[in-house]
């Protein structure tokens, strides 16, 4: 069994400890909105924020989290829209949809110890990949959100 708090809430999730926290976030919990891509760390769609910082999800095991704090993209924007979020919309910026979660909370979790990031520093955290070729107008849109 592996405790966690899922966006405030405390679950024991009775699963094996070699689950990856994607599966148990998606089947377990119904928190759909982090994606699977690639399932091999590469795409970051299945990003989701374990103690503050940026995770892939489809890397980490529940048994190597045990007792950490997970917000999911549902967590992030439950109450309003995230500022991330409002200003991918007024860019823009979505097109097909599926990667946006896990770059929002990629770049939620930069604007939190960087509000004012440079282009540069943009490039370095959000290294999420986008089939649709949204990268343009990313940048600027989170740049605004900051
Ligand atoms: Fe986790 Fe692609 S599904 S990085």
């Amino acid at each position: 069994m592996t405790r966690l708090t899922v966006n405030n809430e405390a679950i024991q999730y009775r699963l094996p400890p070699d689950t990856p926290l994607l599966w148990a976030l998606r089947d377990a919990s119904n928190l759909t909105g982090t994606k699977y891509g690639c399932g091999s760390g590469s795409c970051g769609a299945c990003t989701v924020d374990i103690d503050g910082r940026a995770v892939r999800s489809c890397q980490v095991t529940l048994g190597e989290i045990e007792g950490a704090f997970v917000t999911t993209i549902e967590g992030l924007s439950r109450e309003r829209a995230h500022p991330v979020q409002l200003a991918l919309i007024a860019e823009g910026v979505p097109q097909c949809g599926y990667c946006i979660p896990g770059i929002v909370m990629a770049a939620a979790a930069l604007l939190k110890r960087d509000p004012s990031p440079s282009e540069d520093a943009v490039a370095a955290a959000i290294t999420n990949i986008c089939r649709c070729g949204i990268y343009p107008r990313l940048t600027g849109a989170i740049q605004r959100a900051g």
